[in-house]
């Protein structure tokens, strides 16, 4: 190991130099000296690689640091840690896997990779007597990877409940405070603005929260990658994300945060993996949730997870989900952790121990309550078919309101609130609900979670 005097050092490799590479390398030159103190070496930033040199960056690094050969950071015999932070399954995934194949340990920010392959590379690195660390893939500055893969060790998990996605919890956030709003110019006989999805993401990309394409976030798919995550540590068997049952929040309207919020609701993007009896069930999707559960009060950019443990019961973590700040916490925790295993000589860690395949089961074997909204024709006999269609699917109504009659159209919105039910049963009562003369359309269909 280099020294520099009587220090030893430790050389870290950046592959990408972006919102979080840069962030980590400004703590890793700011903060130099107490980290050394703490881990009893410096860590050095050697290379970083980039694609484009020519681009600002938002850290001065030593000239002749940053590059754009990949291999030149790779082959690099003074660096001991690699950290992967473009995201991406490809090239990450090649880098990661060439980093451990030249004895480098690997620090990463990249959900989507360790969603879909992270126990195979976590295995690849394990026989080698390396690392991956991983903990700015889920929830940015939160700890919640070394929680799951140590601190709660002891426990059986049965549930992890989060709002892991900070742009969508902007965005339904925002549509919450502008069916305040909109209750209250009601009230005063005024009509007003819209307070839809498209203006509310508009907003959020003026702010700079939501990327310029923001599928990922969304669609719920960057949710579901750390659901999948969380789920495959705290249940120590696999979770792919292809399990997850995903679904987005572009078919929200402004009507259903009306409706939550007369009823006592907040609608939020709810990241959920539960342990039945019969397997595992994992899903993310916008959903009723009480205003007095703690994920309900979660507002604005911020990510909560809730975690249940038999021996600790409910564990809350709460936090900074993203920015180039709390995910460089991440990182760098990660980074001094491996330096001081470095130092220590400790090369052999638990990595993750799968304890068998549970089975991922579909969403049809789920039993939770719903609302429903439907638009229907406004005419006697409606609400009676409706009824008897949930009913002989042994779907019950919990209660029912009609909002919103278009006395033009001759339409009018039925919210429906049910008792619990197996989602099976409800869809089947749905499809077979949309082909009934009298139903207009089944606007909003949302699961209620607690
Ligand atoms: P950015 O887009 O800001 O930065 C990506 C960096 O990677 C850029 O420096 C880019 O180079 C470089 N890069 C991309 N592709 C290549 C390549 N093939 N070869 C070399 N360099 C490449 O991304 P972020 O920093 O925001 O995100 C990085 C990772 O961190 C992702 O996995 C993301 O999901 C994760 N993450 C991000 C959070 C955030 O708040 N931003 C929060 C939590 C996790 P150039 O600058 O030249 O374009
Ligand atoms: N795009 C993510 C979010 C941040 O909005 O939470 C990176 O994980």
């Amino acid at each position: 190991m280099p020294t520099n005097g009587n220090r030893r050092q430790i050389g870290v490799g950046l592959i990408g130099l972006g919102v979080v590479g840069s962030g980590v390398a400004r703590a890793l030159i700011e903060r130099r000296d107490y980290f050394a103190r703490q881990v009893g070496a410096e860590l050095v930033v050697r290379r970083a690689a980039v694609r484009n040199l020519q681009k600002p960056r938002a850290v001065e690094l030593p000239p002749g640091t940053i590059t754009d050969d990949v291999d030149a950071v790779l082959a690099d015999p003074a660096i001991d840690i690699i950290v992967e932070v473009i995201g991406g399954e490809e090239p990450a995934g090649t880098y990661i896997r060439r980093a451990l194949e030249a004895g480098k340990h690997v620090v990463t920010a990249n959900k989507e990779l360790m969603a879909k392959v992270g126990p195979e590379l976590l295995a690849d690195a394990h026989r080698r007597g390396l690392d991956i660390m991983f903990e700015a893939s889920v929830g940015g500055g939160i700890p919640l990877i070394a929680p799951l893969r140590r601190d709660l060790l002891a426990n059986k998990i049965s549930s992890i409940r989060a709002i892991i996605n900070g742009t969508t919890n902007y965005i339904l956030t925002s549509m919450a405070n502008h069916a305040a709003v909109a209750e209250a110019l009601h009230r005063q006989g005024l009509e007003p603005p819209p307070g839809g999805y498209e203006e509310a993401l508009r907003a959020a990309q003026e702010l700079g929260y939501a990327e310029p394409d923001p599928t990922n976030d969304v669609e719920g798919y960057d949710a579901a990658y750390k659901l999948a995550i969380m789920a495959t540590l705290g249940f120590r068997t696999r979770v792919h994300p292809s399990q997850v049952h995903t679904e987005g929040i572009t078919r929200l309207s402004a009507k259903d945060f009306e409706a939550a919020r007369e009823l006592g609701y907040a609608i939020k993007l709810l990241a959920i993996a539960e342990r039945t009896p019969e397997g595992i069930i994992a899903r993310v999707a916008p959903a009723f949730i009480p205003l007095s559960e703690p994920l309900a009060r979660v507002d604005g950019v911020y990510n909560a997870v809730q975690i249940h443990g038999d021996l600790t019961g409910t564990v809350l973590f709460q936090g900074r989900g993203a920015g180039s700040e709390p995910t460089s916490s991440a990182v760098v925790a990660d980074l001094l952790d491996l330096a001081h295993a470095i130092v220590l000589g400790t090369r052999e860690r638990k990595y993750w121990g799968p304890e068998g395949d549970v089975p991922v089961l579909g969403l049809e074997h789920l039993e939770t309550r719903y609302y429903l909204r439907v638009k229907v024709t406004d005419r006697p006999g409606v609400l009676a078919q409706i009824a008897r269609t949930l009913g002989d699917h042994e779907v019950s109504i919990a209660a029912v309101n009609q909002k919103e009659t278009d006395t033009h159209a001759q339409t009018a919105d039925l919210v429906i609130m049910t008792h619990r039910a197996r989602e099976g049963a409800v869809q089947a009562a749905l499809r077979e609900m949309a082909t009934l003369p009298v139903v207009v359309q089944v606007s909003a269909f949302l699961r209620v979670e607690g």
